[in-house]
């Protein structure tokens, strides 16, 4: 078959900048991105996008409204499809069974529901979302159910971009992972699938095997990520104790070729919605199987993170004389990393909450994610400023939570003359020079290395 109609049912982060890529790349296929959430869709057809991601924009006027479209008429455009991605949430369940750890798949199981109910022919149906391994049974169960006289063979294409770098992750991808059933119609499914991916991606980038390889992978691959994340933030704690650079241990170990250089940066921990979430449901699954000491393993990740950013707390209420309360600390950063709107899991949040329960009169900046940030803190009492030099106007400390390249430039000796005294500064994300600081009159307090205080 050849594709001629694609849709995407779940236009965030993933659904939104995949499909708009793969209309870049694939003028002759008609691309429509669906969602339930009116504002969401109603902002892609505009050009204030619903999500910041550097040079987004750039690719949807390319092909919105020439092979590009966003709707909320969901009936209509399944009917007319021959390929559907399910790019929803899948978030960690809040309830019942599995509440905190296993992931939530009723979003899910409603898209299965709406295609099977509203396909006119048969369809591939494509799992962009992160999903425990096994899922596409489940989805195939639920297809096949009830009155549909169709066809519905079911694709695991997990997908690896990174928020921040998104555009770039998905136009000249690591790989393409795609995962189908090893008998006829799952391996027709593929090569319909590997087409649409080889109108830009090298042939030896698209990797195909198994559906539950292909599901677990993506599970593994955020695993291993947030596990070097958790890694190093152990041995920042080490460091603080030991008079050892967590900057010079980081450099030592990725020159060795095996290591590698990436994910290698100690900070108050890793956010996003992904990698606590994926690695939750490994666990789960591993629980499942009985798997205790694996599922011990992968948990600690977790603890680790969690640790981390009380550790980071602790600190600065101890160093602050045992006490913040009624002093003024602003933060500099809310989203869980640079260049992204996105808050969600991001350390500033647990962060500023602890703050806040320390009485402690909280100031929040961000370039992007202030919208967001006023929604994760509504009901607190924080003052949120998007002018940095403002926010820090007056305060005892900052602590910078996002290492955004703006905060890396700041006129520190500017912000210094405007601040209590003594001005402490807590530099959760490693991004500035210490010294540099100090010799302004700050006392610095950087993660995994020595505190240069007066
Ligand atoms: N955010 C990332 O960086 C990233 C990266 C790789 C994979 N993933 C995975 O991709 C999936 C989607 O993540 P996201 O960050 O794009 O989520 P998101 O919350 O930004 O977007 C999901 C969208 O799906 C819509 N939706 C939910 N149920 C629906 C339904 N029944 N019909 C129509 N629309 C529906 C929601 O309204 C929402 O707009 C998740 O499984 C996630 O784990 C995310």
């Amino acid at each position: 078959m050849s594709i001629k109609e694609i849709v995407c049912i779940g236009a965030g982060y993933v659904g939104g900048p995949t499909m708009s890529v793969i209309a870049e790349k694939c003028p002759h296929i008609n691309v429509t991105v669906v969602d339930l959430n009116e504002d969401r869709i109603k902002a892609w057809q505009t050009d204030d996008l619903p999500i910041y991601e550097p040079e987004l924009l750039d690719v949807v006027k390319v092909a919105r409204g020439r092979n590009l479209f966003f709707s909320t008429e969901i009936e209509k455009n399944i009917a007319k499809a021959d390929v559907v991605f399910v790019s929803v949430n899948t978030p960690t369940k809040t309830f019942g069974k599995g509440a905190g750890v296993a992931a939530n798949l009723e979003f899910i199981g409603k898209c299965a529901r709406s295609i099977r109910k509203y396909a006119k022919r048969d369809l591939i149906v494509v799992e962009k979302s992160t999903l425990p391994v096994r899922t596409a049974e489940a989805l195939e169960k639920i297809l096949h159910s009830g009155e549909s006289d169709y066809h519905f063979e079911v694709l695991s294409n997990p997908e690896f971009l990174a928020e921040g770098t998104a555009i770039n992750d998905l136009q000249n991808p690591d790989r393409v992972l795609i995962g189908g059933r090893e008998n006829e119609t799952g391996q027709k499914a593929i090569a319909d699938l590997v087409e649409i991916y080889s109108n830009w991606v090298s042939p030896e980038k698209i990797l195909t095997t198994n559906t539950w390889s292909s599901e677990l992978s993506k599970l593994v691959a955020n695993a291993f990520l947030a596990q070097r994340v958790s890694s190093i933030n152990s041995i920042s704690a080490l460091c603080e104790k030991t008079e050892a650079d967590i900057t010079e241990v980081s450099k030592a170990i990725s020159m060795d070729s095996r290591i590698g250089a990436k994910f290698l940066n100690a900070s108050v921990g890793f956010g996003g919605s992904c990698f606590k979430k994926d690695i939750l449901n490994l666990v789960y699954i591993c629980r499942h199987y009985g798997l205790n000491e694996v599922a011990d393993y992968w948990d600690q990740v977790v603890i680790m993170n969690d640790y981390q950013q009380t550790r980071f707390v602790d600190k600065i209420i101890a160093t602050m004389f045992n006490t913040v309360s009624d002093k003024k600390i602003t933060a500099l950063g809310f989203a869980f990393k640079a260049n992204t709107g996105d808050t969600r899991e991001s350390p500033a949040i647990i962060i500023v909450k602890q703050l806040v329960e320390e009485r402690a009169r909280v100031y929040v900046s961000d370039p992007k994610a202030l919208k967001q940030a006023k929604h994760d803190l509504d009901g607190l009492d924080v003052v949120l400023e998007e002018d940095p030099y403002e926010a820090c106007k007056g305060a005892d400390a900052v602590c910078i939570l996002t290492e955004w390249q703006a905060y890396k430039d700041l006129d520190y000796k500017k912000i210094y003359a405007n601040m209590n005294k003594p001005a402490f500064i807590f530099d959760g994300r490693n991004i500035i020079n210490p010294q540099e600081l100090y010799e302004i009159g700050f006392n610095v307090y950087p993660i995994g290395k020595a505190a240069l205080e007066r």
